[in-house]
């Protein structure tokens, strides 16, 4: 689902990059560590692009895909990240289908990065399990989310738009991590449990299982 005016407003503003730049880049790091040299990383719904300039500036990435459902936040990220050249990749396309949207085959990516998306996906779901499918044995997911908890409270319904069922708590999510296979390497939650920042690994699968 498309954010609205407000959440466009929130999310692009300079208090929440900041934010984003001292306390969540810190706290994926803690859990999850930086990336190999070279590393080629994914974000699922980039919006303007902040994140990825942290993914390839912070994490290391080598290189970095990005998909976001709005054109119009592909067109900002474009515009923010052209400095980079063809070491960014930028697609229209949904988070719940990386092969139309990039043409992602299985274990492509060393990190793959959610910075706030996966709510915004009524099949959040099928978004997991393609986050699982196209991350690298022994690579990363860096997860920042806003659950249920937070999508409950009044001041949330009145200002954003979000799907409205079958959202999840920090521990749902966290459950459909390894319903996939993926091993969480820690987590925290934050506000009474409405946000949950964490990091998760593919195993690499040991003699003979490949
Ligand atoms: C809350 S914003 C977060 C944007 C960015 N990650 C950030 O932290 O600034 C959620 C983004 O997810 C995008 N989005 C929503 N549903 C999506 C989907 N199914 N696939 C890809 N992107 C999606 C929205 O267009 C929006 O840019």
């Amino acid at each position: 689902m498309l954010m609205n005016r407000a959440e466009i407003g929130l999310v692009n503003s300079p208090p929440r990059c900041w934010l984003q730049r001292i306390y969540e880049v810190p706290v994926l790091l803690r859990f999850g560590g930086r990336l190999l040299p070279g590393t080629p990383a994914l974000e699922i719904g980039c919006g303007s692009g902040y994140g990825l300039e942290l993914i390839l500036e912070r994490f290391g990435a080598g290189t970095a895909d990005a998909v976001d459902l709005d054109p119009a936040m592909i067109h900002r990220a474009g515009r923010r990240l052209a400095r980079y050249g063809d070491r960014v990749r930028l697609a229209q396309g949904s988070a719940t289908d990386l092969r139309t949207a990039l043409d992602a085959d299985d274990d492509s990516y060393g990190g793959v990065f959610d910075f706030g998306i996966v709510h915004h996906i009524q099949d959040w779901r099928k978004a997991i399990a393609e986050v699982a499918r196209v991350i690298a044995p022994g690579g990363r997911f860096y997860f920042e989310e806003v659950t249920s908890h937070a999508l409950a409270r009044p001041i949330y319904r009145r200002l954003f738009d979000h799907p409205t069922d079958d959202r999840f708590s920090a521990e749902q999510f966290l459950d459909e991590l390894a319903h996939h296979g993926l091993v969480v390497l820690g987590s925290l939650t934050r506000i009474q449990g409405d946000y949950l920042l964490g990091a998760a690994t593919k195993p690499v699968p040991t003699g003979g299982e490949r």
